[in-house]
Formats: C-alpha cells, sequence, structure tokens
C-alpha cells in the first residue's frame, strides 16, 4: 500500500479486536500510529473492555511490525481525552491524516425496547454515536488547513438493519451511518473523506483479543457455540475476519479510495443481502 506509507494514522478502540487488527494492518502500510484505548471498565457496560496491558500489546506488534507508534489511555466520552489524542498526534508526529473510530460498545443489550433504562441508551449513545462525533469533529479540525484526510467509521450491520433486543446499539449505529453521510458532505471540499465500515459478525479471535460476538450471545442469553449459532445466518458459511475489516479500512486510509466519500461499505459475508 505504497500510498498510505508515512501517513499518521489514529485509531480508537485499539486495545483489542478489530481495533487491533486495523492498527496492524496500518503499520504494515507504514502508517505511523497514535493508538487510543479506555484500558478500564465503564460502570454500566456490562463486561470487560480492553486494558492498558493489551494496548501495550498492540503498540508492541505495531512497532514489531516497523512502525513508529504512540499510546494514549482515553475515553471517547471525554472531550479532554480526545483534545489529548489530536496534541499527541501534532506533537509527535506533526499531522494527522486518517483516523479510524472503532471503539464501541454492544451492551447493555438483550431486552425489549420498552424495557430498555435512560440511562442503559445514555451509554450506548454516547459511547457508539457521540464518541466517533467528537473525534471526528476534533480530527476535522486539524485536517481542514492540511487539505487532506480519511476519516473511517467502524459501523455494523446493526446501522443498516434491526436487530431485537438490541435497540440502543441498532440506533447509535444507524446515527453514525447518518453522520459519516453527513460529515462526508461537509468535509469533501476540504479534502477530507468521510467513510464507514459496516462489519457482520466478527470471528472473536484469540490472537486479537476480541470478545463482540460473545457478548452479544451473552446479552442474548444464548448458550452453545457461539459462532455456530451466528453461522446459521451466514449467505457465505463463514463469519468475517477482523483482517477483512482491517484491509478495507487500510484501502480507505490510502489514495487508491480517492473518489471514495460517504460510503457505507459492508463487510458481512452477505448478511444484509438475504
Ligand atoms: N465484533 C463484531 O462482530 C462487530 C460487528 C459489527 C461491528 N462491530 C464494531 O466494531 C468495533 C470494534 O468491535 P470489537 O469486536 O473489536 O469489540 P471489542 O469489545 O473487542 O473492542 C472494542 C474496544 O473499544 C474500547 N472502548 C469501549 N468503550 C470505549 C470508550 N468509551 N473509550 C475508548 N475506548 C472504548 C474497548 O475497551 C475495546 O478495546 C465496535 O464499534 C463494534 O460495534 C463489531
Amino acid at each position: 500500500m505504497a500510498d498510505a506509507e508515512h501517513l499518521v494514522a489514529l485509531v480508537t478502540g485499539a486495545a483489542r479486536g478489530i481495533g487491533r487488527a486495523c492498527a496492524l494492518r496500518l503499520a504494515e502500510a507504514n502508517c505511523a500510529l497514535v493508538l487510543t484505548d479506555i484500558g478500564h471498565d465503564a460502570p454500566g457496560v456490562p463486561y470487560s473492555l480492553g486494558s492498558e496491558s493489551q494496548l501495550e500489546h498492540t503498540r508492541q506488534l505495531c512497532l514489531d511490525a516497523g512502525a513508529d507508534a504512540e499510546l494514549l489511555l482515553g475515553d471517547v466520552r471525554s472531550e479532554a481525552d480526545v483534545e489529548a489524542m489530536m496534541k499527541l498526534a501534532l506533537h509527535r508526529f506533526g499531522r494527522l491524516d486518517v483516523v479510524v473510530n472503532c471503539a464501541g460498545i454492544v451492551g447493555p443489550s438483550g431486552k425489549g425496547v420498552d424495557q430498555v433504562s435512560e440511562q442503559d441508551w445514555a451509554t450506548m449513545l454516547d459511547i457508539n454515536l457521540t464518541g466517533p462525533f467528537r473525534i471526528l469533529s476534533a480530527a476535522a479540525r486539524i485536517m481542514k488547513p492540511q487539505g487532506s484526510g480519511s476519516i473511517v467509521n467502524i459501523a455494523s450491520t446493526a446501522g443498516l438493519v434491526g436487530y431485537r433486543h438490541f435497540a440502543g446499539y441498532v440506533a447509535s449505529k444507524h446515527g453514525l451511518v447518518g453522520l459519516t453521510k453527513a460529515a462526508a458532505l461537509d468535509l469533501a471540499p476540504h479534502g477530507i473523506r468521510v467513510n464507514a465500515v459496516c462489519p457482520g459478525s466478527v470471528h472473536d479471535s484469540a490472537e486479537l483479543e476480541g470478545r463482540m460476538l460473545r457478548e452479544v450471545a451473552n446479552a442474548l442469553d444464548l448458550d452453545g457455540d457461539t459462532e455456530q449459532l451466528f453461522l446459521r445466518d451466514q449467505p457465505s458459511n463463514a463469519l468475517v475476519d477482523a483482517a477483512d475489516i482491517a484491509e478495507t479500512v487500510a484501502w480507505l486510509a490510502s489514495g487508491r479510495s480517492r473518489s471514495v466519500v460517504g460510503a457505507i461499505i459492508t463487510v458481512d459475508g452477505g448478511f444484509t443481502s438475504r
């Protein structure tokens, strides 16, 4: 990916899972990286989030791949933390070319819409929708004077279709799809491209330490082999690999996708085509 060489990329949710896969792929493409994650559990989120040591592990993997990589613990719900992420990119690398908005939660979920509390709704929207908005708008303020940039929002098939008992998650991801389109129109005249990737069910790989599929199963009280249960809905008879999401992100980060603006790209093995 020669044309992504020496770009400076910020990846949120980089401690594990899809965020780690994106960081590694961008490291292989010679990007300099700012890796960030909350790094601890959060009240109201009913499962463990990425840890500081997992974020350090991601950084080490990127260094091993030959990339320059800095890390910073930060919560996408905090304006001050988001400003600190931007400052780190500018002070350490002098610019910001790529943002991957990957941090997200899948629960609290598992209840019918009439049982969802205001608190649970607010937690979901704050992390999954307002968080990416904060990052995107802070990054755009840096990218505008540069006259270039690529922002990739990791949405979901839940940004395109509904799922029973996931109203907050589905609403947050539909919101992120809408934010992507509106921001793309605002920022395209400034040379900044905004696009979204909508993953389907991603295989929780041990190497990446991702756990979202397991948490979806937990929210629905599903027993048994989780991956087999999700496979039943996959036309391609395979779950999505995080590396496939990362490949799409790397392409969107690079100039090879220069005419792709405001696109909502599914990487779901055909799930939403049914
Ligand atoms: N795994 C899937 O099947 C799947 C499918 C569709 C979309 N997605 C989306 O992909 C993204 C990554 O999911 P994943 O599967 O890697 O999940 P994951 O839980 O393994 O990783 C998410 C990361 O985001 C971080 N995070 C959560 N809240 C944060 C906050 N407030 N501030 C900063 N960091 C925070 C977590 O600590 C964690 O490291 C999410 O936005 C998710 O909605 C995942």
